[in-house]
């Protein structure tokens, strides 16, 4: 039987479901019934998931949860995250609390500025070209001015416009630079939009536009977070030794791409959570995120820690391009609550709460991984997974739970002394 299709857009969803199913699976009836118990069974829900994309068949869950205690320049915050992975909101939680007794969470945006590019080939001389940018300069600014009257009376709109000379790169190359400033929007429709109005006057007199899109990487939509307490206050025994080891796992990011990776990771858990719960573009941030960390040449922390005169301080600097009107935010009744559950931010607010979410999973990822190691943890909330898997009772979970505090958590191990309580009961 072929497996390929045409003029699958326009099948019903039945129609597509029965297609995929028989297609794909040798149990199409159970195949159908795996992707219909997701259905919502609130048509309006269920309408708007299915208009989000192309050929939805039925939706994918994440758990949706919520760490509480965020105290971020002196007000408390309950910050929704979406995570699959178990020991992500527990951590958070955890570091909330921790941090809510030594000062809370210092945040500041350093700046808010998007970009956006034109880029075009263009043979003549340069000269001639720049006295041409300058001439259409003005009339580039008049000709967005209908799209960006809204903007512009929310504070935002064209920032500038700049002609590049990229030819150093490659030959023939040239680009406008143009900067944003998108207020509470995350600005995509918006950048693209005028990009591609100031393209379409170069296109008239005759210039190659080979494409108009915006940048994903914003290091000038940048936000910093911080913590600092005495190091007497960081460890409940040996303070000194303890901070020393975390300053120098920070170190050891800082030098070493390979450890880089996976400390940043362990920040994106936080940051991709909230970016998610709010209705925001995950691999916007993700890409943009990435790139800063690359900025120097080498990919390194986006963290850092210092301990001078006795004080403790750690902190994050991450570019974000977020909103918190438009896009899925409103649309998405989850994302919606999310704001609502925030206070309804202003975008500036959102940046300063996901660079916490960032820096407080980074607190506890290094917190663990130099004291008991990130197993113990991890292994703590596996245990409570297949415990439940086990189908075991609230007794039986206790002293499972009790059984290992010690010992080592495998799978099998779990299953084998839950078997032998069961016998010897
Ligand atoms: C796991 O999702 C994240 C960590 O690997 C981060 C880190 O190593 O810093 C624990």
């Amino acid at each position: 039987m072929s497996k390929t299709v045409s003029g699958f857009s326009k099948f019903s969803k039945e129609e597509k479901i029965d297609w995929i199913a028989k297609s794909f699976f040798d149990d199409s009836e159970k195949a159908k019934e795996v992707l219909k118990q997701y259905w919502n069974t609130n048509k309006y829900l269920q309408d708007l998931h299915d208009d989000f994309i192309e050929n939805t068949v039925s939706n994918f869950y994440l758990p949706y949860a919520i760490a509480p205690n965020f105290k971020i320049n002196g007000k408390d915050y309950a910050v929704p995250m979406v995570i699959e992975e178990s020991s992500v909101v527990a951590a958070a939680s955890l570091v909330a609390k921790f941090w809510s007794t030594r000062g809370g969470f210092k945040a500041a945006v350093i700046s808010t500025t998007k970009i956006g590019q034109v880029h075009f080939m263009y043979q003549g001389d340069y000269e001639a070209l720049q006295r041409y940018f300058e001439s259409k300069k003005q009339h580039l600014f008049e000709t967005t001015s209908e799209i960006t009257k809204n903007m512009r009376k929310r504070g935002g709109g064209i920032l500038n416009i700049e002609l590049r000379d990229k030819t150093s790169e490659l030959e023939n190359y040239y680009q406008l630079h143009v900067t944003f400033e998108t207020v509470d929007s995350m600005g995509a429709n918006f950048i693209n939009t005028c990009l591609e109005a100031i393209a379409n006057e170069f296109k008239k007199d005759d210039i190659q536009v080979v494409m108009s899109i915006l940048s994903n990487y914003v290091p000038e939509c940048l936000v910093r977070a911080e913590v600092s307490c005495n190091v007497n206050n960081l460890y409940a025994e040996d303070a000194e030794k303890y901070t020393q080891k975390f300053v120098q796992a920070v170190q050891i990011a800082n030098a070493e791409p390979h450890r880089a990776v996976t400390h940043n990771k362990g920040i994106m858990n936080g940051v991709d959570a909230v970016v998610l719960a709010t209705g925001n573009d995950f691999r916007a941030v993700e890409a943009g995120v990435h790139a800063y960390a690359s900025k120097s040449g080498v990919y390194k922390s986006l963290t850092n820690a210092t301990v001078e005169n006795g004080v403790f301080k750690f902190w994050i600097e991450i570019p974000l391009a977020l909103g918190t009107v438009g896009g899925l935010t409103s649309l998405h009744p989850l994302s919606k609550f999310s704001l609502g559950l925030l206070g309804n931010p202003s975008a500036k607010e959102l940046m300063q709460v996901i660079a916490v979410a960032g820096l407080a999973q980074n607190f506890a990822a290094l917190r663990a991984l130099t004291t008991t190691g990130i197993q113990h943890g991890h292994m703590k909330m596996h245990l409570t997974n297949i415990i439940k898997q086990l189908g075991a009772s609230e007794e039986e979970k206790q002293f499972l739970i009790n059984y290992f505090e010690n010992k080592t958590v495998t799978h099998n191990a779990v299953v084998e002394a839950y078997n032998k309580l069961v016998q010897d009961k």
